[in-house]
């Protein structure tokens, strides 16, 4: 497995998970922007030709936010989410950002756990945030100068 910048090429495969594991999905549109936005990023964790997972993040200055990760049903429980968003923290962190937030949904026991164990902790919980079904949102944040900082090369955009 490798984690590269995704391209359009891995838009299908992004798709495909990202329908498969959010009862709200982005569109296909909405993902897309991410390909080519100056200010975030899509990396996908690849195998071959094939998506594994991917995440979506953001940078505003000293600010950065996760806005999606998920890996496919079949690949999860191996690493392959915790490869990702410790990428996603260098890259943030590399671009500047300070600090990382993002939004959670309660009772997403997995992810919770998944974003305590790469050092972020809750800050904050907004009411009723979530559609269908409708749920609070856990604020998560963390401080990016605690991230090792390791060099490391990714894929160029197509
Ligand atoms: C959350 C998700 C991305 C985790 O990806 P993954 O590849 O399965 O996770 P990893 O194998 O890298 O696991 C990393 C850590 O996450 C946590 N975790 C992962 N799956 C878990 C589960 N089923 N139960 C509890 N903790 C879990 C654990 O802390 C784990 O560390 P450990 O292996 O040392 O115990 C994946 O479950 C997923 O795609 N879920 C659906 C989409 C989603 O909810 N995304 C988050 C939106 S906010």
């Amino acid at each position: 497995m490798e984690i590269v910048r995704a391209c359009a090429g891995h838009l299908d495969g992004i798709m495909d998970i990202e329908r498969a594991s959010f009862p709200d999905p982005w569109s296909r549109g909405g993902v897309e922007v991410y390909l080519t936005d100056p200010h975030g990023a899509i990396l996908a964790a690849v195998e071959g030709d094939e998506v594994l997972g991917f995440a979506i993040y953001h940078v505003s200055f000293e600010e950065s936010e996760l806005f999606s990760i998920a890996v496919a049903e079949k690949y999860r429980s191996r690493g392959v989410g915790r490869a990702l968003l410790e990428r996603v923290l260098v890259e943030a962190a590399r671009a500047g950002a300070e600090k990382m937030f993002l939004e959670v949904r309660r009772s997403n026991a997995s992810a919770r756990a998944l974003y305590k164990s790469a050092g972020f902790a809750v800050c904050g919980e907004r009411r009723g945030y979530y559609e269908s079904p409708r749920e609070n949102a856990i604020l998560m944040d963390i401080e990016l100068d605690l991230v090792d900082l390791e060099p490391f090369e990714l894929g160029d955009k197509e």
